[in-house]
């Protein structure tokens, strides 16, 4: 199982971080000193991909600056001296990174934003979607990477799932298992930000999908689902007897919430070296408040 390619919608508006992002994608906004598409761009790279596939809008263009070479400015860099500085803006990606833009054109749902990919993936080709509000920090091996060793030893596609204890679980797609083995889930079901009331389990579905190229055959955009949308869990619970749920192990942070955001800011601060010691004093004594 050869797995080359990533779908990363990043079409919506991001209104949620206005006015931060009345002119800047929310996918730019920086953790600590990287925007969170790089995140995901060096994460799937890590995990093999080569072909980084963006379902965009027009008012993105910085995001395909961001991975476009500039040799002045590399150039400029390795003369001051600054080595380190000059290797975190080359070959972001790899160096067989190819990068492919598709307008969404109208945003009609993430299952619409995903079809959006269908001309570029081969039949029977395995590719993963990943959603780049959801970022990860692992010890070991990072969230795609678990998940391509799962879609190996199970041969099916691969959904990464989070136990979620409460009303929040009502924002997710929620799987309903049919048994569960360690981190490793059967099912038969999903459904769209049910009610808390209603959901089938503990077990939400986030921004990590490993699809098989037959997924397209089950994405019907002619009838939107939850919320008038093209829902990609529709064409899941479409298809769920080809699905394995896994939880991922490491922390998540919802980039797409404010709090998600910060909390991911202070975790990635705290794990940097220069940072560390300074934002662990302040947070001390902002505990004493
Ligand atoms: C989307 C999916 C949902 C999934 C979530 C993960 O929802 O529709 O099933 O649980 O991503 O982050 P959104 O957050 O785009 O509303």
């Amino acid at each position: 199982m050869l797995i080359k390619k990533v779908v990363i919608p990043v079409a919506g508006l991001g209104t949620r971080f206005l006015p931060a992002t009345k002119s800047t994608p929310k996918e730019m906004l920086p953790v600590v000193d990287k925007p969170l598409i790089q995140y995901a761009v060096e994460e799937a790279s890590k995990a093999g991909i080569e072909e980084f596939i963006f379902i965009t809008h027009h008012s993105k263009s910085s995001i395909k600056k961001h991975f476009e070479e500039d040799s002045d400015l590399f150039n400029k860099l390795m003369e001051d001296g600054k080595e380190d500085l000059a290797s975190t803006i080359k070959n972001i990606g790899g160096s067989e990174a190819k990068f492919t833009y598709i307008e969404q054109g109208e945003p009609k749902g993430l299952g619409h934003a995903i079809s959006c990919a269908k001309d570029a993936i081969d039949e029977d080709e395995w590719f993963f979607v990943i959603l780049p509000d959801d970022l990860f920090m692992t010890k070991g091996a990072n969230v795609t990477e678990q998940m391509i060793d799962i879609a190996k030893s199970e041969n099916r596609q691969v959904l990464a799932l989070q136990k979620i204890e409460n009303e929040e679980i009502s924002k997710y797609g929620v799987i309903s298992p049919t048994s569960t083995n360690g981190k490793i889930s059967t099912i038969d079901g999903i459904v769209e930000k049910p009610d808390y009331a209603d959901a089938p389990s503990n077990l939400a579905s986030i921004g990590r999908y490993l699809f098989k190229q037959t997924i397209f055959n089950h994405i019907d955009n002619d009838n939107p689902g939850k919320n008038g949308e093209v829902q990609i869990t529709d064409a899941i619970l479409s298809d769920i007897e080809n699905f394995i749920g896994y939880e991922f192990d490491g922390l998540r942070f919802d980039c797409g919430s404010k709090s998600g955001y910060l909390k991911a800011n202070i975790e990635f601060g705290l794990a940097d070296e220069e940072l560390s010691v300074e934002l662990r004093s302040f947070i001390e004594e902002k505990k004493n408040l």
